[in-house]
């Protein structure tokens, strides 16, 4: 019996992550289980699964969490805030942390869990482009298992498996495009967030449907694919797949091209995180290649996706670069799902906020955080200075 920490249960990762486990209670246990503001879906998830602990990043909702629970689940621990997010990753009697936080938010307790050596099932993939060599250098000396939930570097990690990186020439990360791949460009100015947030094959949370709908979530990924699998980004290629069915392949120097394919759902690379190096049932729906029929791919285009380059250009930079991209696209996303800019704002606000902000090496988590927060600043004066 594996006990598991769900940071993040409210969203759709921690959704399809409970899902797996429900169907595997004689495997998992939840030990505890985290979320932000939404106390409506935390106390079902409470008073269903029972954890020990429960923890809510906000204070305010934390107590009301406690008054709600008192008659329903009263052997419910509640815990608040950061110190309540850390303390469940490192608890000696957890596991796996199944790190799920959207953003920066999630830095902390996922490095947390890495350094208290637990299998980390990396959803967060902000976390390692924020802290990238930190983050894995506490990842081995610690003895934690890290293994990749994103679909692309889940693929990756199954087609690598135990080969030697060395025997590897490109890794080829798929993307789907999202929903903007076939609007006129001239168009994309007037796109809604609830358009950006329609993706065509993936449900998931609002932030990264956006970065789908601008391809900094690739851009991202891309940055994480170097740091989880020690390759040089520019062997990293992306391929836009519009229907999300190959994962992401690998080329080996002999030719052989590996790939990992099945329907999109979250819940498989789920699964295989939670089971490594087993395999257990999911209710994901099976591949039908007769129903498929033909599979498509194309380039990127530059001028629809330049938060791509712009990712790409924070890796090339080095040091902190990728840290205030990244900061510089959580506060620009947030604005735009707030209606406050334009979808087409997203990557001119992250390209001036690189440009202001000297990078500096990323060596402890103090300077990290410290561009962060400039980063972040930054690009609120710059929204500040900006008229619809
Ligand atoms: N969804 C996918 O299919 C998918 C695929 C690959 C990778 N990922 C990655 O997985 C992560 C989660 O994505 P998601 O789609 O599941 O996001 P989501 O649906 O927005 O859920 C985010 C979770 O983080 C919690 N949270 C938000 N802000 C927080 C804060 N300040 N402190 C503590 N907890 C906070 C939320 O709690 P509340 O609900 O209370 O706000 C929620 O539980 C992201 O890094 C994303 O890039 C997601």
């Amino acid at each position: 019996m594996k006990e598991i920490t769900i940071l993040g249960s409210t969203g759709s990762i921690g959704v399809n992550t409970l899902d797996v486990i429900s169907r595997h209670r004689d495997k998992f246990n939840v030990k505890a289980l985290t979320a932000n503001t939404n106390l409506d879906v935390f106390l079902d998830q409470c008073i269903q699964h029972k954890p020990e602990y429960a923890v809510m990043a906000d204070e305010d909702c934390a107590s009301k969490l406690e008054e709600k629970l008192k008659k329903e689940a009263p052997d419910v621990s509640i815990l608040a805030g950061t110190d309540g997010l850390l303390q469940v990753a490192e608890l000696e009697t957890v596991d796996y942390v199944m790190a799920a936080i959207v953003g920066a938010a999630g830095l902390l307790p996922t490095l947390a869990a890495a350094k208290a050596g637990k299998r980390v099932l990396l959803a967060n993939k902000e976390a390692l482009v924020m802290s990238g060599k930190l983050f894995m250098d506490t990842v081995l000396q610690n003895n934690a298992e890290l293994i990749p939930i994103d679909s692309e570097h889940n693929a990756i990690f199954q087609c690598i498996s135990t080969a030697n990186t060395s025997s590897i020439s490109n890794i080829i990360l798929t993307a789907s495009g999202g929903p903007f791949l076939d609007t006129p460009i001239n168009e994309l100015s007037s796109k809604t967030p609830e358009q950006a947030c329609k993706h065509p094959k993936w449900d998931m949370g609002r932030k990264i449907s956006v970065d789908s709908a601008t391809m900094m979530n690739k851009g991202l990924e891309v940055i994480e694919a170097s740091w989880l699998f020690n390759i040089k980004s520019e062997t990293i290629k992306v391929v836009i797949h519009p229907q999300s069915i190959i994962h992401s392949l690998v080329e080996y120097k002999d030719g052989s091209v590996l790939a990992q394919l099945g329907n999109p759902d979250m819940r498989i690379p789920i699964a295989y995180g939670l089971a490594w190096p087993e395999r257990i049932e999911t209710c994901a729906q099976r591949l039908d290649l007769f129903d498929i029929a033909h599979l498509d791919f194309k380039e990127a285009e530059a001028d629809r996706f330049p938060c791509l380059q712009l990712a790409r250009e924070a890796i090339k930079q080095g040091g902190t670069s990728c840290v205030i991209l990244n900061a510089a696209n959580e506060v620009a996303v947030n604005e735009f799902l707030n209606k406050r800019i334009k979808f087409t704002d997203i990557p001119t606000i992250i390209e001036s906020v690189m440009s202001d902000i000297t990078q500096n090496t990323a060596n402890t988590l103090e300077v990290i955080l410290r561009d962060d927060g400039l980063a972040r600043n930054r690009a609120l004066e710059i929204i500040g200075n900006m008229t619809l």
